[in-house]
Formats: structure tokens, C-alpha cells, sequence
């Protein structure tokens, strides 16, 4: 039988708490399915380790990692560890270094979810980010100068290639082809006079060879406010790293909250392991309290099934979550309801079932 090796970095705060119930979720999966299973690995990352070894993740971290298909990310992050740290030597350490450059973070009003904006029906909230992943305002470059002094000076680079950005771009002409979609770009060309100018120059030196594909390019400023007056201009967006980070809390909140937004770091040529995560971050204030919501990080679950080939699974699974929210009666606080993670991970393999 095919098996998949799954390294499994719950993290921190709430990460364990959700990435529990997901894996409930994929080992049912395979059960139902009969033809594949899973092979899950733990590994103990995260804040808490660092405070044990002063490290995120083992300095052979990643080599331990490229042995596995995939990986399943719960959350990083947690008070006593600055962020600065915590986040770029373990999460964005390996979207970076396994050139996972393609970010696909799915923006769908399921019905039954909350959605704060009055009139907005699941017919108008139906987009998919393709976040660039690898380099941007992400890249980490910079400088730090006359540290502590009147004459301080801080310098953050963005990396903007062309190799970089052709290749997000043309990913997401790709799919808004493929899905007979549109394709909006999202940038700041007006006040970014290098990065978002070129950006926009790439966006449409690609765009050449899609004439099938109908686009529209926005300033991010613009686009924010159309995703909330008036979302259901979005199909497919391709936008940088920080608008793309940004935009999808954005989309988050439109589409049924934190509990519900999942996110793909893929690399698509395979050569790496692509990981999956709920979008969400470690959740301090309700950690522990065994009321995260786990559909969050089962909808990145899906993702993994639908990046192995099993898109009908994944289907399958995003079908559950509406139905839970429909159902309204095993959903977390966040959702409105009173059930707890584990009972909402487990109503949700019930219905996988039934
Ligand atoms: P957060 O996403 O952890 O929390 C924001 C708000 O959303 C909180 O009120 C939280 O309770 C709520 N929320 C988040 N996930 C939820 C869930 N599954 N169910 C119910 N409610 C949920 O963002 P933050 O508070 O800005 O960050 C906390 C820490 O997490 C920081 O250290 C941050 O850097 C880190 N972070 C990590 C990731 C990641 O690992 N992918 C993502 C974002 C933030
Ligand atoms: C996300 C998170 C990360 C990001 C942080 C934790 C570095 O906010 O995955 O959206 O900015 O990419
Ligand atoms: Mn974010």
C-alpha cells in the first residue's frame, strides 16, 4: 500500500491543540480510502524546545525534514521568545530554504460560516491568494547600524527577482487558466518605485502568454477596501509576500474568521517537501483551554490531499467543514458554538463517516 511519510511540527500554543485533530482527520481519511496511509512523524520544535537548546529546530533540522513528503505545521510563536526569532529560524527558515515559493491560501465563504459583512452570501467570497513565498519584503536582508545610538539606522531590503517573480506570477496564470478564472494582481508600483514597478512590468510581460486569462492589476490599498465592499471581484490573486500575508488575516476575517483559514507553502517542482499549516498563529490568549478551532489546520489537510493526488478526499473533507457549519451544533466559541477542539474534530470525522 502506498504510505506517505508526514513530518509533523505542532509548535506551539495552539498548534499541537489543532494539529491533533488533523491528524485524526488524515488517519480516518485513510482508513475510509483503503488504498494509502500515512506515516506520521513528530518532531518537538518550536519555543519550548528553544528555551531547553537555544535553538528553533536541531541545526540538522532541515535534513531530518527533506526524508518526508510533506509536513504539517501547527503554529510558531509564543511570549518569552521574540518572534523575530522564533518565526524566521523555523517556519520561515523552511518555506525559504525548501523553495516552497508558492503560498495558496483559498479565501471561501462556506455557507454556515460568520461572515461579517451584511449581504455577503458564499456565491461573492470565493478567491484563492497565490502568495509569493520565498523572497520579497520576507528576505531577511538588511542592515542594523550605530546600534543604540542618536545616529541609529535600520535598513530592511526587499528582493524582488525576476526569477522570483516570474515564476509566482506565472503560477497564478496557470490557475486562473486552468480554472477559467481572472487574475488580480495586487502591488504598489505608485509609492514602491522599485519593487512593485517591476513587479507590474512582470506581471504583464507574462501575462503575453495568457490573452485567455482576464486581469486586473490593483494598488493594495484599493484592494483592501474592495475585499470588503466588494469581494466578489476576486477569483485567483497574485500578489508579494507582506500583501499577501496581510490581505489573507484580511480574508480570514471575511471568510468565517482565524479558525477556518488554511495555507499551502508548496514547492511545486516536488525537488522539497511542501508543508501545510492553518494560517493562524499560536494563540496565546486561548491556549490551552481546549477551545481552538481544529478546521482550520483540517482544511490544510485537504490541501495535503489534494497536493498528493487525492483531490476527491479533499473535496470530501472542505464538504464536511460546510456541513459542521450548517450543522451549527459541534463548532468552537470562535464559530458561536460550545464544543470543544476535540469535539469538533471528532463531529467532523462522523460526518467523513456517515
Ligand atoms: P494568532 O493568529 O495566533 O491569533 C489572532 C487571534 O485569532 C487571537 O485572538 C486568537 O485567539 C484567534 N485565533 C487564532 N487561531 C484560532 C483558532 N484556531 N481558533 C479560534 N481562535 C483563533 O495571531 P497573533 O496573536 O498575532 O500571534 C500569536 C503568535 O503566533 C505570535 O508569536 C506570532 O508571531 C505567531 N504566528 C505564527 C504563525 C504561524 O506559525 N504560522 C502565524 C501567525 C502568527
Ligand atoms: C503567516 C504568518 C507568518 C508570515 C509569520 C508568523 C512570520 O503570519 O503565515 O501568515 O508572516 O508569513
Ligand atoms: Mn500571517
Amino acid at each position: 500500500m502506498k504510505t506517505y511519510k508526514i513530518a509533523v511540527i505542532a509548535g506551539d500554543g495552539i498548534g499541537p491543540e489543532v494539529v491533533r485533530e488533523e491528524i485524526k482527520v488524515l488517519q480516518a481519511v485513510s482508513e475510509l480510502d483503503g488504498g494509502f496511509r500515512f506515516d506520521f512523524t513528530e518532531y518537538p520544535w518550536g519555543c519550548e524546545y528553544y528555551l531547553k537548546t537555544g535553538e528553533m529546530m536541531p541545526a540538522d533540522g532541515l535534513e531530518t525534514l527533506k526524508n518526508y513528503e510533506a509536513i504539517l505545521l501547527g503554529a510558531a510563536g509564543y511570549p518569552g521568545v521574540p518572534d523575530h526569532i522564533s518565526l524566521r529560524d523555523l517556519l520561515l527558515r523552511i518555506r525559504h530554504d525548501f523553495d516552497e515559493y508558492i503560498n495558496l491560501r483559498p479565501v471561501k465563504l462556506l455557507k454556515g460560516a460568520n461572515c461579517p459583512l451584511k449581504d455577503a452570501s458564499p456565491e461573492d467570497i470565493d478567491m484563492v491568494f497565490i502568495r509569493e513565498n520565498s523572497e520579497g519584503e520576507y528576505s531577511g536582508q538588511g542592515a542594523w547600524l550605530y546600534p543604540d545610538t542618536p545616529r541609529e539606522v535600520v535598513i530592511q531590503d526587499g528582493v524582488f527577482s525576476r526569477h522570483g517573480c516570474e515564476r509566482v506570477i506565472r503560477y497564478a496564470y496557470e490557475l486562473a487558466r486552468k480554472e477559467g478564472k481572472t487574475l488580480t494582481s495586487i502591488s504598489k508600483g505608485n509609492a514602491l518605485n522599485y519593487s512593485m514597478v517591476f513587479w507590474d512590468k512582470i506581471f504583464a510581460e507574462v501575462g503575453r502568454e495568457y490573452p485567455d486569462v482576464k486581469t486586473y492589476s490593483l494598488l493594495v490599498d484599493a484592494a483592501s477596501m474592495f475585499m470588503v465592499k466588494n469581494p466578489k471581484r476576486f477569483q485567483v490573486v497574485v500578489t508579494s509576500n507582506l500583501f499577501g500575508d496581510i490581505l489573507t488575516d484580511l480574508g480570514a476575517a471575511i471568510a468565517g474568521g482565524m479558525g477556518l483559514a488554511a495555507g499551502a507553502n508548496l514547492n511545486p517542482e516536488r525537488k522539497f517537501p511542501s508543508m501545510f499549516e492553518p494560517i493562524h498563529g499560536s494563540a496565546p490568549d486561548i491556549a490551552g483551554r481546549r477551545i481552538a478551532n481544529p478546521l482550520a489546520a483540517i482544511w490544510s489537510a485537504s490541501q495535503l490531499l489534494d497536493f498528493l493526488g487525492y483531490e476527491n478526499w479533499g473535496r470530501k473533507i472542505i464538504a464536511a467543514i460546510e456541513e459542521l457549519l450548517v450543522k451549527g451544533e459541534s463548532l468552537t466559541p470562535d464559530q458561536g458554538g460550545a464544543a470543544t477542539t476535540d469535539e469538533c474534530g471528532d463531529a467532523l470525522i462522523a460526518l467523513l463517516k456517515a
